[in-house]
């Protein structure tokens, strides 16, 4: 079958006139054509998925591997997971610091029978596998830091997407990949740095089933608040919707209009294994482009409000 493809690079306020919208949708179908290439040469969902997030997470201007945003105490703590949906299987690190891409922490833990390490479990690894030590720090990161420093943190969480004054360098969020290959497999993985200035051991939401989740039937990566991803617990609940009978596009849309009910913020991307292709979102705006295989598209325009989609 005709692989399929989506990706993110957060959700949060709009970059609607504020100069960073070209320039992260450049970086989304950058990222878009690698991976979509490799589907297209009959690589697997998660092989795909792995150099997606991989990709995301050394471009800078994401909020995953570097230009991952501070904690409260100025360091840097990254969480990241994979799954496999053909074998339902869920791998992951929380916390992990010093290393340029956690997912590959993550896809060497599928073949274990210890899945998700922490952070000194994470370290631990690291050091078994000979990796070498990285710091994903940027200046930009550390100039947001030391501003909300000065300010007393008065932010609830740092900028996870592009700002006017970074048009030159924009657009920063949690990073996702949701694949279906040639063979009809799926795979999702995806990866961050946090919400940033948030207290010590905060763990996210991208390294847990609520943020990441697959099966024969479906897979879904979110993006924006972990604790409201948390409460929807919204991945494993898409997913199990579409696994009961509903199509993916009925599945994302009661889903979403249930949590825009409760005043969450966040969106999500996923696929299902007849090749539907769908998005959503609560927060203003999802950064999300996807492959059909015979069209790319993006979720950059969208209205505001709950928007919700699918092709
Ligand atoms: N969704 C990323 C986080 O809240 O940590």
């Amino acid at each position: 079958m005709q692989p399929k493809l989506i990706i993110h690079g957060g959700a949060g306020s709009s970059l609607r006139g504020k100069g960073g919208e070209e320039a992260v949708r450049t970086a989304l179908f950058d990222a878009i054509d690698k991976v979509y290439a490799l589907l297209k040469a009959g690589s697997s969902a998660k092989e795909a998925v792995v150099l997606g997030c991989r990709l995301m997470e050394d471009n800078p201007r994401f909020n995953a591997g570097t230009g991952s945003v501070l904690q409260s105490d100025g360091q840097i703590r990254m969480s990241a997971s994979l799954m496999d949906g053909l074998i339902q299987r869920f791998s992951g690190v929380i916390n992990v610091s010093r290393v340029k891409n956690p997912i590959e922490l993550a896809q060497f833990l599928q073949e274990g029978s210890d899945r998700v390490l922490s952070d000194n479990g994470a370290a631990e690894l690291l050091r078994e596998l000979g990796k070498p030590i990285y710091d994903p720090l940027t200046d930009i990161r550390l100039q947001e830091w030391m501003a909300e420093r000065n300010n007393n943190f008065s932010h609830e969480m740092a900028g996870v997407i592009a700002e006017p004054e970074l048009a030159s360098e924009p657009g920063r969020g949690t990073i996702g990949v949701v694949a279906l290959d040639s063979e009809g497999r799926l795979a999702v993985g995806t990866s961050t740095g946090g919400k940033g200035f948030e207290r010590i051991g905060r763990v996210s939401d991208s390294a847990t089933p609520a943020g990441n989740y697959a099966n024969a039937h479906a897979a879904v990566s979110c993006t924006g608040i972990g604790e409201d991803i948390i409460d929807e617990c919204l991945a494993a609940r898409i997913v199990v919707r579409v696994t009961d009978g509903l199509p993916l596009g009925e599945a994302m849309g009661r889903s979403f209009q249930e949590a825009g009910s409760r005043q969450r913020d966040f969106g999500a991307i996923a696929l299902s294994h007849d090749g539907t292709i769908s998005w959503g979102k609560t927060s203003e705006v999802l950064l999300a482009a996807y492959h059909t295989g015979d069209a790319k598209g993006d979720t950059l325009s969208l209205d505001t409000g709950v928007v919700t989609g699918f092709c």
